[in-house]
């Protein structure tokens, strides 16, 4: 007999449950999976703003039950990072949540994600060698593993993450893909303040001079994607648009790229025809790391 889909629960027009044992967590998802709910899973590490809210109506619009985890993972951060001062709010971002609203957060213990004992990495080849990989040694893993482990703990599902962290979207494909976990992977769209500055929970750090000087990154990302809209098809060419755009605006450049948006290599010349380029940035304003990106040819900026 066929199943008919039952519907959303009502507690998922009030305030979010908030659980901190993954297990629990678990048992509940099986129990609404068995009754034929379908589960979405939004990770994040709170702060949450308008970007995260985004995912989380997405995940409302494919799932029946919407989970979000907040956890700051030490392991993606490096010794010299921001680990310490990352902004924690979780009242704030609970009280957020319930406009959206999600019906369960997963606030893990770092006990929970990393027992003693624990001495297992999750590592993808390759994806994450470039771009931010020399930048930030470690951090790749460091995601891969706690969202693998995220994964485990929510159990099938659909995880939607924002394109904005472009290369961590493309590295968490792959491991989705190569271990074959039940998890479809979605990615959104960068949500934008109106002068067109990516979202960022880091954003919060930079004071308001600094705020202003940080909009260098879309203003070089749209020169690039107005060059490439022009024809311009040598990475090399679209790479300078880039660095002009960013120079004397920004403290510190860690890079610009302009590539294969499926591999994240440069192409050994011009972009092919027919391609779509990955166009991205990663510069310092003041001491707030941000970075940005846009797939010239598939989204407008
Ligand atoms: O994008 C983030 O907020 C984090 O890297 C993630 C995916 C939640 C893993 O800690």
């Amino acid at each position: 007999m066929a199943q008919t889909r039952k519907p959303a629960r009502k507690r998922s027009t009030t305030r979010p449950v908030v659980l901190s044992d993954p297990g629990e967590l678990r048992a509940i998802l099986d129990r609404d999976r068995r009754r034929g709910r379908s589960i979405g899973f939004v990770p994040t590490m709170g702060a949450l703003h308008e970007g995260h809210l985004e995912l989380v109506r997405r995940a409302r619009t494919v799932a029946d039950v919407v989970v979000v985890s907040i956890f700051v993972n030490p392991t993606q951060f490096g010794p010299n990072e921001d680990l310490a001062r990352y902004p924690r709010d979780l009242d704030g971002d609970v009280r957020l949540l319930a406009t959206v609203p999600a019906d369960f957060v997963l606030v893990p213990p770092v006990e929970a994600v990393y027992p003693p004992g624990h001495a297992t990495t999750v590592h993808v080849a390759g994806l994450g060698d470039g771009l931010c990989g020399p930048h930030r040694p470690g951090h790749f893993d460091g995601v891969t593993t706690v969202v693998a482990k995220l994964f485990s703990m929510v159990g099938p599902c659909t995880a939607i993450f924002g394109r904005k962290d472009f290369q961590q979207l493309q590295v968490i494909r792959r491991m989705t893909a190569d271990l074959e976990l039940p998890v479809e992977v979605v990615g959104r769209p960068t949500v934008r303040e109106p002068d067109g500055m990516a979202m960022s929970s880091r954003n919060r750090y930079l004071s308001p001079a600094d705020r202003r000087r940080a909009t260098a990154l879309v203003e070089a990302l749209r020169a690039a994607a107005a060059g490439f809209q022009a024809g311009e098809r040598e990475p090399a060419t679209l790479e300078r648009k880039l660095r002009d755009g960013l120079a004397g605006r920004v403290d510190r450049i860690d890079y610009v790229f302009v590539g294969n948006p499926e591999t994240l290599q440069p192409w050994p010349g011009a972009i092919p025809p027919g391609r779509t380029a990955l166009a991205a940035i990663a510069a310092f304003v003041g001491a707030t790391r941000l970075i940005d990106n846009v797939e010239l040819g598939a989204e407008t900026i």
